[in-house]
């Protein structure tokens, strides 16, 4: 089978990032742009961003991950410290993230290094979340492991469920946070002709350099 997507194009029209609408610090610049497609764009999940990680063969994966909350100390998602992803960062803690949102025409793009977040930040997190959510939790405990069957999940939910009938369930200790820090960003907005903007942050001595890249 031969696919040909030559003439899948499209203009970018939707807006313009230039030097003087943006911020000296690029969390601002993130905030910004995040409220502006949560309030224009409500069918889609605006947290939803794909996390890339070097695997010890040196193999970069990536795959989308949630975030879930955002502030100058960093860029905080919850995940199965046993997964692929979570053994990759403890093996190299360098990491990307990237977010594309489609209906704005904008890519955010971050470089950074990941560490576990506090067993306190993974608690109130995991305490918060839904029940069926928390069962979940327990029931992919080795989360990017072989299993046999689908049944398998669903047959390990209920008798989840069911010994946790009358009692809370607690974070399992091998499911948390990660935080990632930033030290560069990258804010692209789609522009007609391919001459898209480009404004990079770069982390440097604690001051951010801001430059413009060619499209
Ligand atoms: C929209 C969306 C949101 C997701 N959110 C998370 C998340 O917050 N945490 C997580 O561990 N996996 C999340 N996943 C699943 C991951 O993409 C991935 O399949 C899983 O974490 C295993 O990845 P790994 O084997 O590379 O570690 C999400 C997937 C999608 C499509």
């Amino acid at each position: 089978m031969k696919s040909d997507l030559s003439n899948y194009r499209k203009s970018y029209n939707k807006g313009y990032l230039s030097e003087e609408e943006i911020f000296d610090s690029p969390l601002e610049l993130f905030n910004k742009w995040f409220n502006e497609v949560s309030s224009t764009c409500l069918d889609i999940e605006i947290n939803a961003m794909t996390l890339s990680t070097i695997d010890k063969e040196g193999f970069p994966r990536s795959r989308v991950v949630l975030l879930k909350y955002f502030s100058e100390e960093g860029f905080t998602f919850f995940t199965n410290y046993n997964s692929n992803k979570a053994k990759s960062i403890l093996n190299n803690n360098k990491v990307s993230l990237s977010f594309f949102w489609e209906k704005m025409e904008r890519q955010i793009l971050i470089k950074g290094e990941s560490f576990k977040t506090s067993e306190v930040v993974s608690d109130n997190y995991f305490n918060s979340r839904p029940s069926g959510s928390k069962i979940g939790a327990l029931v992919s405990s080795d989360q990017s492991s072989v299993i046999p069957s689908r049944s398998f999940l669903e047959n390990k939910f209920k008798e989840i469920k069911k010994e946790f009938e009358n009692s809370e369930i607690c974070r399992p200790l091998n499911w948390g946070g990660f935080i990632v820090k930033p030290i560069e960003y990258e804010f692209w907005q789609g522009r007609e002709n391919r001459l898209h903007d480009r404004i990079r942050y770069n982390n440097k001595n604690n001051k951010w350099i801001i430059e413009r890249l060619s499209p």
